[in-house]
């Protein structure tokens, strides 16, 4: 049987500063990269300007621990949950980030803000879709 698998994806609010973001992002993205080859996790990260989305997946106790440091990290705020689950096959074969500023990114997050707080679907697929193609993730 193959290993089980675990996917999460989520927004969240940017805390960094305009003066240093350059040198924050690349920092960030830099460990990202080393810890996720460690942890045998793939996925996508954008950075819209003012939030970060992230589809990450992996072995369910790699991810559980990414998930925790990712929830507590003061670089950004509310992160919460796009969606998450068991996946029977990896969609993603590497990580990649994508942190270059795009108004339209940054309204389809918080579209997809507004629709996780009413409870509609609609801003969410649209993301979720997003992601997958940013990640050239399979379907
Ligand atoms: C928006 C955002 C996305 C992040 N994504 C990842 C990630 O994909 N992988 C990762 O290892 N750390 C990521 N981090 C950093 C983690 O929160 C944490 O700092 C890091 O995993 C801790 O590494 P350590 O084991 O060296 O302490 C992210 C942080 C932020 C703010």
């Amino acid at each position: 049987m193959a290993d089980a698998l675990e996917f999460w994806s989520y927004v969240s609010t940017s805390q960094l500063l305009e003066e240093t973001l350059p040198s924050a992002l690349n920092d960030l993205v830099t460990a990202a990269q080393l810890k996720n080859e460690r942890l045998a996790v793939t996925g996508v990260l954008l950075f819209t300007g003012a939030h970060f989305t992230q589809y990450l997946e992996g072995a369910p106790k790699e991810l559980r621990e990414l998930r925790q440091a990712i929830e507590t990290d003061d670089r950004h705020r509310d992160v919460t949950t796009l969606s998450q689950g068991k996946i029977s096959g990896r969609s993603a074969k590497q990580w990649l980030a994508y942190v270059q500023p795009s108004v339209y990114l940054d309204t389809a997050v918080r579209q997809a803000m507004s629709s996780l707080k009413t409870g509609s679907s609609a801003g969410v697929h649209k993301l979720l879709a997003i992601l997958q193609e940013f990640g050239h993730l399979k379907n």
